[in-house]
């Protein structure tokens, strides 16, 4: 079964459409890498599929739910993780108590 799944999915800014009719399957303990030049899209996509942008059209489904109108937070919770281009830590918390949090936050490991 695939975790991710996308059909059609497409999003402008503007008359410029960045992501143009996507479509793929991400089988379970598959790893799929994106690659592109800069500007290609590759951010937005995961923008989309993280909830962080909403999709013009298409569908996308997440470990068998659509999740396409799904706000991001309650992806997080769905088991939706990312990372981010630009490191984005809590700087009042210490290391460890950032990768407690990306630990834990979710559907995600007990503290302990
Ligand atoms: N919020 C936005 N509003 C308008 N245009 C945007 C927005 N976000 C991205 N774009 C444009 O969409 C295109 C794709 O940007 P995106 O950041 O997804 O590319 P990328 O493949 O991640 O590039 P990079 O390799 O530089 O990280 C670019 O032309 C960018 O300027
Ligand atoms: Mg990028």
């Amino acid at each position: 079964m695939s975790i991710l799944s996308l059909k059609s999915v497409s999003k402008s800014f503007g008359a410029l459409k960045v992501t143009d009719d996507v479509t793929f399957d991400v089988p379970e303990g598959q790893a799929l890498g994106i690659i592109g030049p800069n500007g290609a899209g590759k951010s937005t996509l995961f923008n989309l599929i993280t909830g962080n942008l909403m999709a013009d059209a298409g569908r996308i489904e997440f470990d068998g739910g659509d999740v396409t109108r799904v706000p991001a937070m309650k992806r997080v919770a769905a088991g939706v993780g990312r990372s981010f281009q630009i490191p984005q830590p809590f700087e009042k918390l210490t290391v460890f108590e950032n990768l407690l949090v990306a630990a834990t936050h979710g559907r995600a490991a007990s503290e302990a």
